[in-house]
């Protein structure tokens, strides 16, 4: 809530090699909130200025700004948020096309997102629900924004985005084999511990480890394996999760 932490926080940022710093003005969660952050910082746009303000005044990289469509459905203002961004010296903005009290349920709604594009002229990004070639189509189409944000519809299968992304534009797209998606999750989980060491690594990349296995099955059309995923969701060392993976794997592999 503190503008002077905002530059310090975006000095710190630029001095560890970010290429950019994005602003979560997006996040609904009562913890985030509750502490007048994320998406509450959309009903205090004057906070929000000054948040903004000194950002990009800690830094000389791009500021960018992630917001819903408002707080609630009486108060739907990210178009105005959108433009003190942009006054600000924001350069590019994501709207999520819900509001705060819609968490996640129902559906996004694009066309909601055209009031942003209208009001500023920097670069607008479409995002929520977009999944596929034809809801990045429908989404670039009803919002009119510059570009598309994908979150949920990339976890566990992060290819997703190339191939979206090529069906986008008409360019040509080769789906990794089974045992690349599976070589690029055991790079991950490599990754993971050397970022974060053994204990906390394993902890962070189950997560992604599930969502993988759950991709993993979606894509193949196997049946879910729901007591593999427990199973590799409680495991605590680095090189028992990469082989059960593999061998939680290995036989729908080969039926691939
Ligand atoms: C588990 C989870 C964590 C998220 N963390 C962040 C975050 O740290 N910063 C942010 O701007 N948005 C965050 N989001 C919101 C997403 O970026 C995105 O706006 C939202 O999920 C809707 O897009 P999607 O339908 O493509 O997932 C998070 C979403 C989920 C589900």
């Amino acid at each position: 809530r503190d503008p002077e932490w905002m530059r310090v926080g975006a000095e710190l940022s630029e001095a560890a090699g970010a290429d950019i710093i994005d602003i979560n003005m997006g996040c609904p969660a009562k913890k985030v909130t509750g502490g007048q952050s994320g998406c509450a910082l959309m009903r205090e746009p004057e906070l929000a200025r000054k948040l903004i303000a000194g950002t990009v005044a800690g830094t000389k990289r791009p500021v960018t700004v992630k917001m819903r469509l408002g707080w609630d459905e009486g108060s739907l203002n990210a178009p105005e948020i959108a433009r003190i961004a942009e006054g600000e010296g924001a350069q590019m903005v994501t709207v999520h096309g819900r509001t705060r009290m819609q968490f996640y349920t129902g559906k996004a709604t694009w066309d909601r997102i055209a009031a942003v594009v209208e009001a500023i002229d920097l670069p607008v990004i479409a995002n929520g629900d977009i999944e596929d070639a034809a809801t990045a189509r429908a989404a670039l189409e009803q919002s009119g924004a510059d570009g598309i944000m994908i979150g949920r519809g990339a976890e566990g299968r992060p290819w997703r985005l190339a191939e979206i992304s090529n069906a986008v534009f008409g360019t040509p797209y080769r789906a990794p084999t089974p045992a690349q998606k599976l070589e690029s999750m055991l790079t991950q989980i490599a990754n993971s511990t050397e970022l974060y060491g053994e204990r906390l690594g394993v902890r962070v990349v189950r997560k992604h480890v599930a969502a993988f296995v759950d991709a993993w099955c979606e894509d193949l059309g196997l049946p879910q394996m729901a007591e593999a995923r427990v199973a590799l969701c409680r495991i605590e060392s680095p090189a028992m999760l990469r082989d059960e993976l593999i061998a939680a794997l290995g036989g729908r592999r080969d039926a691939a």
